[in-house]
């Protein structure tokens, strides 16, 4: 069968690595990215894939139901790979309602329509929908807590975990129900190229070129596990083609580290590789700001199902990750460079009144 996939989200961080990742892996595959192009997407992360017919893009909401019917109907879609999302915290804090509006009912939307065009297909056996989603649905580690795994409870404690624990409900309820083909993956703290300046590592990045502040929030002891966003890309390859339909797979890399911590080793690496610095050492830059509200301590995943049952491993230490981070962010300012938008400015500038308050 040729697979005709729906990449959802394909000019964000994750997705857009994972088309790259897909016309590389099976150039053989239709690829039909849609993305609404929210302050988050960005058309250049996937231009070169557009501009030479690799891919087809449609600038959309994965909402509206009239033109998603259409797609799937159109390019013969056969899997769905759903990463479409409002994917920021801290703006969850302060505007939950796209949250609820892209994740919660967007999820609802792709579900129902593509139940329809599967319906009106046969039901076929072979046809997927992979919804991806956060480990931050399961809330927050003690320290010596066990890492999550696929049977942990959930407890979301943000507005953006909690939207997103309502959307892998209603995948799983989906499946369950209507027999749709469904899996669902819950993964950790992913970092890498093309991730959008909001988040800690290329903001972190990105503010030393500038020689801006780097706001640690609290004391910087919050641990995350932090994936190279590769490594996703391949898990996501797995549990698309070999993964078992209503099955749900945890992934993470191993790879705990606490935010000060963090931002020290990014600290050394620009120090180290950067060759014009408008302050250094870097890390004195570094500012503890007022705690993000509710901040979760920790998170850690147990990915020994995806390992044992799909063969996964991470491959890529955080030691290596972070480095070849460094080194894109240095060598594609051009792709970053024009993200820094009068928009950008003032929520930034809203982060840091609040917090520095
Ligand atoms: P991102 O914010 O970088 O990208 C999201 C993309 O979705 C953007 O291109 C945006 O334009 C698009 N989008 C938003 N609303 C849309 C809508 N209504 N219709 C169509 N497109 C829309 O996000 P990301 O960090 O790449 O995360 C992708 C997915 O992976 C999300 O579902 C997120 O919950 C999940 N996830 C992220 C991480 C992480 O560390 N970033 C970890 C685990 C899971
Ligand atoms: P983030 O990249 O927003 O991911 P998430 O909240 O989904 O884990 O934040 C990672 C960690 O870094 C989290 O503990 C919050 C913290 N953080 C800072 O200390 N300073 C910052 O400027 C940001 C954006 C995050």
């Amino acid at each position: 069968m040729t697979r005709h996939l729906l990449i959802t989200g394909g000019a964000g961080f994750i997705a857009g690595n994972l088309t790259h990742h897909w016309t590389a892996a099976h150039p053989g595959d239709r690829i039909v990215v849609l993305d609404a192009l929210t302050y988050a997407g960005n058309r250049a992360t996937i231009a070169p894939l557009i501009d030479f017919g690799r891919i087809s893009f449609v600038h959309g909401d994965i909402g509206d139901r009239a033109l998603v019917d259409g797609l799937l109907a159109d390019h013969a879609i056969t899997h769905v790979v759903h990463l479409a999302a409002e994917s920021h915290v801290d703006r969850s804090i302060t505007g939950p309602g796209a949250f609820l509006a892209t994740n919660v009912n967007g999820t609802f939307t792709l579900l129902e329509a593509f139940r329809a065009h599967w319906l009106a297909a046969g039901s076929p056996t072979d046809w997927r929908f992979l919804h991806v989603s956060t480990d931050e649905v399961f809330g927050s580690l003690e320290p010596d807590d066990p890492p999550f795994c696929e049977t942990t409870a959930y407890s979301p404690r943000s507005p953006y975990a909690a939207s997103k624990a309502a959307s892998d409900h209603l995948a799983r309820a989906w499946q369950h129900t209507y027999g749709l083909p469904v899996l669902v993956s819950n993964c950790s703290n992913n970092y890498g190229p093309y991730h959008f300046p909001e988040k800690l590592i290329p903001l972190t990045l990105i503010n030393i070129l500038l020689g801006r502040p780097i706001p640690v929030y609290g004391d910087g002891s919050n641990v995350r596990d932090w994936l190279f966003v590769e490594d996703h890309c391949h898990a996501l390859d797995r549990i698309l083609l070999a993964g078992e339909p209503g099955r749900t797979y945890c992934i993470g890399g191993c790879n705990e580290v606490a935010n000060l911590d963090l931002v020290h080793m990014l600290c050394a690496l620009m120090d180290e590789l950067a060759p014009e610095l408008p302050v250094r050492p870097s890390r004195e830059l570094i500012r503890f700001v007022t705690d993000r509200p509710g901040h979760d301590q920790r998170y850690a995943i147990d990915a020994s199902r995806i390992c044992e049952e799909l063969g996964w491993q991470p491959q890529v230490t955080v030691q290596e990750g972070l480095r070849r981070t460094v080194q894109w962010y240095l060598t594609n300012r051009d792709w970053w460079q024009p993200l820094l938008s009068a928009e950008y400015a003032s929520y930034l500038e809203s982060q840091y009144a609040a917090r520095l308050a």
